[in-house]
C-alpha cells in the first residue's frame, strides 16, 4: 500500500479491501461513489474483470459493501454502480443494510450498433442509498436542470390560484442523460470505464457540503476525487493499478512525478496530428 496525499486529498494505491480494513476510520466518510469492476471482462491495464463465477464476484463485492457501509457517518449517503444483469443482487444485499432512496438510471445515447440479436446496453443503474432516511444530504437546489415542459413556452399552470408561469428548473428524475466520456473529449483519459465529470459533479452537489469527506474505494481515473476538489470537498481514493494512479496524481496535482517519470497526459492520435501539421507549417513559413 502507498500512501500519497495533498492538502485535502488523498490517493492510496493499493487493494480497497485492504485499505478499507486497515486505513479509513469507521464512520468518517460523508459520500461514497463506488463504481467497481462489473464483471463483464473489461481489461484493467491487463487486470481482467471476469470472476471464475458469479457466486465469486458477488462475494467479494458483498465483502467491500460492508466494508463501505461501516464506514459512513450516520447521515452518509452511497451511490453505487455495476452491470445491468448484477444489479439486482446489490439491491437485494443493500436494501437489507441501508435505504435506497432512488434506483437510478445513466442513461446514454451510441451512433454505434450495440447489438444485433438482442437490444444493446444504453444504460448503466445507479442505486442511491443513505443510513438514515429522516437524516441525510440533499441539496436539491444545487443540481436543478430545466423543466422542459411550460416554462420554455410561457405555458400558464392553471391549476395554481391565482395561475403562474411553470416553473423553469426542476429537481432531476431518476434517469439521467449524460455522454459517455469519448476519445475526442478534454476530460479523456486512457481508462475504458472512465465516468464524466457531469455524472460526478451532480451527485457529489447533491449529497455533500463543501469540506466534506467523499470516499471512492474503485478510483480508476479519480473522477470523483478531481470533482471533489473542485468543488471544495475533501477526498480518498483507492485504486490497485499504478498506472490509474499515476493519472490520479496528475489529475489532483498532487505530483509531477512519480518515481522519476515526468506525469503527462497522454498524446492523442488526433493531437499528433495537430501538432505534426502545426510544426510543417512553421518550417514552411521559415523556409
Ligand atoms: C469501473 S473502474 C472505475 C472507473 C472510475 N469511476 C473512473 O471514473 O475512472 C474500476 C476500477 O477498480 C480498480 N480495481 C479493481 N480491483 C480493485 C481492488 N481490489 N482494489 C482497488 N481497485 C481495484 C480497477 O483497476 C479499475 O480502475
Amino acid at each position: 500500500m502507498k500512501i500519497f496525499e495533498s492538502q485535502n486529498h488523498k490517493i492510496i494505491k493499493g487493494d480497497s479491501l485492504d485499505v478499507l480494513s486497515n486505513e479509513i476510520a469507521d464512520g468518517s466518510i460523508d459520500l461514497i461513489f463506488i463504481d467497481p469492476p462489473y464483471n463483464i471482462g473489461k481489461n484493467f491495464n491487463g487486470n481482467k474483470d471476469k470472476w471464475a463465477t458469479d457466486d465469486e464476484y458477488l462475494h467479494w463485492c458483498y465483502t467491500w459493501i460492508d466494508l463501505c457501509i461501516g464506514k459512513l457517518k450516520s447521515n452518509g449517503s452511497m451511490y453505487i454502480m455495476t452491470s445491468t444483469q448484477f444489479m439486482p443482487y446489490f439491491d437485494i444485499f443493500i436494501r437489507e443494510r441501508l435505504t435506497i432512496l432512488s434506483r437510478l438510471i445513466w442513461y446514454y445515447d451510441s451512433s454505434g450498433v450495440q447489438a444485433k440479436k438482442y437490444y444493446g446496453s444504453m444504460y448503466e443503474p445507479i442505486l442511491f442509498c443513505v443510513n438514515d432516511p429522516n437524516n441525510y444530504i440533499f441539496n436539491s437546489q444545487d443540481i436543478l436542470v430545466e423543466a422542459k415542459t411550460g416554462a420554455k413556452r410561457k405555458l400558464i399552470d392553471y391549476r395554481k390560484n391565482p395561475p403562474q408561469v411553470y416553473n423553469s428548473e426542476k429537481v432531476p428524475g431518476n434517469v439521467w442523460e449524460f455522454a459517455r466520456v469519448r476519445y475526442r473529449m478534454d476530460e479523456y483519459e486512457n481508462h475504458p470505464t472512465q465516468k464524466p465529470v457531469a455524472l460526478l459533479e451532480r451527485i457529489i452537489k447533491a449529497s455533500s457540503n463543501a469540506g466534506d469527506t467523499i470516499l471512492d474505494p474503485f478510483s480508476g481515473t479519480f473522477t470523483t476525487s478531481y470533482v471533489a476538489k473542485n468543488l471544495n470537498r475533501k477526498s480518498i481514493g483507492i485504486e490497485l493499478q499504478e498506472e490509474y494512479v499515476k493519472i490520479g496524481l496528475r489529475r489532483l496535482k498532487i505530483s509531477e512525478e512519480y518515481e522519476g517519470e515526468k506525469l503527462q497526459k497522454e498524446i492523442r492520435t488526433f493531437e499528433t496530428k495537430k501538432i505534426q501539421k502545426h510544426n510543417s507549417i512553421t518550417v514552411n513559413l521559415f523556409e
